[in-house]
């Protein structure tokens, strides 16, 4: 079967491009074939983990397969007639989605993390030649994603950028303290006569998981003359409402493996048509090289690229349910919620965030009594919690700050938080079986100083 099926079943026409944007389906999807699409996940393990590798239905496995087929089946006519009209009709489609004012401000890659890379690349160069003074500022939250942080470690701050990071407040309680860290640190930046020359802004945390307040805090880097901005969006697709015109950064990224059920891996990069696009260049170099950004994407030589034909699979599974992925991401969001609520309850602890500051994910406290008190701690009881219970969840350490008793007394003595996520496939007893674990680990005893400390 023709994977392209797809753009004509939807209104597609010749060049591939889609003729209107899709409606969900008049009836929505049940459980039964929620199940069913999801049959390849191992039935003892609660996933309440969709946060870190998002999922893939069979029906998109499926469109993938093949799009494998067609091309191990006539490499040669692949490659001149159906990869470029497929990824167009991909990056069409996201364009859409997105908000774009333009086809061209619209790339694919492989993740955030490449996403990240081209803009770092881009910064550094501009300190290498000149457009930026060595010892200008870049600011990045506390909390952003290690592999971005590196990245910016890696090339702004080798190339003389001065990296200054946001510290965030968590548990928190309202945008008015992100926004609030977000100004002192634009301060700093812009001391000693320098200028901030880039802001790294994530639109939802990885660790803690927050909801940032971008666009506030894009427009803030407008008025204080910050001359790029670049969010790292990579949860965001499919969890919060993404609107790349409204929130009016420069670079914006998310991947479409977490949030919104392509495979592993794919992303967007959008780059504002006049920020500094021409000067952006994938990092791996193709023969592509310098016929802009989209086009260096879509060959970065001899590859796997299904992951990024199927986008259209993954548009057809999301209008099987009611109202399409705005409807998948406010249950999802309410049932993170009532989920957080009932794990805090049962635990005698409180969640990380408001529920309006979180979206698929939120942040719940583990008891005190676990003792984490590192972030080995809690990568060893996220072990723990996989390997004897079946849960796979990620934990967050945060300790108090120095000597604050106030802090730990307010805070229950909590150090350690779960990140649950809420997909479409989960059902209400993988969060019971989180509960019943921890409570179990309460029950008798258990601290993290039991833990070998190898
Ligand atoms: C905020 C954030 N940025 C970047 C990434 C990197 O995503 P990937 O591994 O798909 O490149 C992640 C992954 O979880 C993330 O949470």
């Amino acid at each position: 079967m023709d994977p392209h099926r797809h753009r004509d079943e939807n209104g597609g026409n010749a060049n591939g491009l889609p003729a209107k944007r899709r409606r969900s389906a008049p009836t929505s999807i049940s459980a039964a074939e929620i199940a069913k699409d999801f049959a390849h996940h191992d039935p003892a393990v609660a996933r309440i983990n969709n946060g870190s590798f998002g999922c893939c239905p069979a029906s998109v496995l499926a469109s993938q397969l093949q799009w494998q087929q067609l091309f191990l089946r006539q490499p040669d006519e692949f490659y001149f007639n159906r990869l470029q009209p497929g990824l167009l009709y991909s990056r069409t489609l996201v364009k859409e989605l997105i908000n774009a004012a333009d086809l061209d401000e619209v790339s694919l890659v492989d993740n955030a993390t490449t996403a990240a890379a081209i803009v770092m690349q881009q910064a550094s160069w501009a300190f290498a030649e000149g457009a930026f003074r060595k010892g200008d500022a870049v600011v990045m939250l506390h909390y952003a994603y290690g592999a971005v942080k590196k990245s910016i470690h890696a090339y702004v701050a080798r190339a003389g950028g001065h990296v200054i990071e946001v510290p965030l407040p968590f548990p928190v309680s309202s945008n008015e303290e992100i926004i609030f860290e977000f100004r002192k640190a634009l301060e700093r930046g812009k001391a000693d006569g320098r200028r901030v020359r880039l802001a790294v802004i994530d639109h939802v945390t990885s660790m803690p998981s927050v909801v940032i307040p971008v666009k506030e805090l894009t427009r803030i880097c407008r008025e204080e003359g910050v001359d790029q901005v670049f969010v790292d969006a990579a949860h965001a697709i499919g969890s919060v409402e993404v609107d790349v015109q409204d929130i009016g950064a420069d670079f914006y990224t998310s991947n479409l493996h977490k949030w919104f059920f392509c495979p592993p891996s794919v992303a967007f990069l959008y780059t504002k048509k006049c920020s500094a696009l021409s000067s952006l260049h994938h990092p791996v170099v193709s023969v592509e090289y310098g016929n802009g950004l989209p086009m260096e994407s879509a060959w970065i030589g001899t590859r796997d690229y299904s992951s990024q034909l199927v986008v259209p699979a993954a548009l057809e599974f999301i209008s099987r349910f009611e109202g399409g992925i705005e409807g998948i991401r406010k249950r999802n969001h309410q049932k993170v919620v009532e989920m957080g609520k009932m794990l805090a309850e049962a635990w005698e602890t409180f969640l990380g965030s408001p529920p309006e500051m979180c979206c698929s994910m939120i942040m719940v406290g583990l008891p005190g009594c676990l003792g984490v008190s590192s972030e080995k701690d809690a990568l060893k009881l996220r072990s723990l919690l996989r390997e004897e219970f079946k849960v796979e969840v990620p934990i967050h350490y945060q300790p108090w700050k120095d000597g604050e008793v106030e802090e730990k007394n307010r805070n229950h003595g909590v150090t350690g938080y779960v990140r649950i996520s809420h997909q479409v496939y989960n059902t209400i007893d993988d969060y019971y079986r989180l509960r019943d674990a921890v409570q179990r680990l309460v029950h008798d005893e258990f601290n993290c100083m039991k833990f070998p400390s190898k």
